[in-house]
């Protein structure tokens, strides 16, 4: 498949991920179709979408005529027939479970012509695994897009074993289209981002759990001291400490390197329901801040 032939995104999931990366394909001028698997999930889509950008309008950054525009290139559907029919790429966003994705790409690679290109946004899953569901893995490619993906600019483009040289060139030709910037990344645990930043954010938990400071001072001292944005406890809670603990299990699994341990208190505080922003409570407690 060549970039320019490209006309039409169909993007699989309608969830944080799945949302944003429409709303962006949508933005680049592209037809879009966004597939979920109840219509109340694609709803919930649209709204991920709709909201921010309204927000945008009554600011004055956006004309309601652009908002409506963003919107009208996207077709919400349950049917994944529907969905993938005329599209030259799939974007698969859809939960992060191994049988799940490759489900799904059993079934895509059954509806769509061979030429279509299938990439997955796993953010922790061997895209090799998840390709060898198909008869074309060498069409097969992982497009790491960052949360929420109408802002962050970077997409890791991860290689599988079988991905073809064609294939990574149409994905990274395809991030820049999208206006981001493309990394080339071959198929390791964590990809580049998650191997660096999650093992960080694991050693905040070391430290707070054997007392050296507090979270606030750890916080500011990573924020002060190296100008990250936000500090590993703020970052973990916005992503989810679940999904943290993932990223550090496959790691962990993955390589057996005991540097990847999860720490034992970030355990405990997903255990004990502490997930993050999404459950009022993580390493910060947000009530009555929803
Ligand atoms: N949230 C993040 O920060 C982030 C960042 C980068 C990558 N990712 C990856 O993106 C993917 C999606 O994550 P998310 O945070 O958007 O999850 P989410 O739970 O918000 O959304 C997943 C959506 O997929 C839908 N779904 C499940 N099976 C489906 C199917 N067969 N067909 C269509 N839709 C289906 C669900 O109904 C749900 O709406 C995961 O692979 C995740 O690892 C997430």
């Amino acid at each position: 498949m060549q970039l320019e032939q490209v006309s039409k995104v169909a993007v699989i999931g309608a969830g944080s991920m799945g949302a944003g990366i429409a709303q962006v394909c949508s933005q680049a001028g592209f037809q879009v179709s966004m597939r979920d698997v109840e219509p109340r999930f694609v709803e919930a889509g649209f709204r991920r979408i709709r909201d921010p950008l309204a927000k945008r309008v009554e600011r004055g950054k956006m004309t309601q005529s652009e908002l409506d525009a963003v919107l009208a290139r996207i077709k919400g559907t349950v049917d994944l027939k529907d969905a993938v029919r005329g599209a030259q790429v799939v974007i698969e966003a859809i939960f992060e479970k191994m049988e799940v994705k490759r489900e799904l790409f059993g079934e895509l690679d059954a509806v769509a012509p061979p030429d279509v290109v299938f990439a997955s946004n796993t953010s922790s899953l061997s895209v090799t695994e998840i390709a060898s569901a198909t008869k074309r893995a060498d069409r097969v490619v992982g497009m790491h897009f960052f949360n929420p993906a109408p802002v962050m600019k970077l997409v890791e483009v991860i290689r599988g074993s079988e991905t073809s040289d064609a294939t990574t060139a149409f994905a990274k030709g395809l991030a820049i289209r999208l206006g981001k910037e493309p990394v080339e990344v071959k198929e390791s645990p964590g990809f580049v981002v998650n191997r660096l930043l999650v093992p960080m954010m694991n050693e905040a938990f070391n430290l707070l759990m054997e007392g050296v400071a507090t979270a606030g001072d750890i916080d500011k001292a990573m924020k002060l001291g190296t100008n990250m944005p936000m500090g590993p406890f703020e970052l973990a809670d916005y992503t989810g400490l679940d999904i943290g603990l993932d990223v550090m299990e496959v790691l962990h699994r993955e390589t057996g390197d005991p540097k990847f341990r999860p720490s034992p208190l970030l355990r405990k505080y997903v255990r004990a329901g502490r997930l993050g922003r999404k459950s009022g409570r993580g390493v910060y407690d947000y009530a009555g801040t929803a």
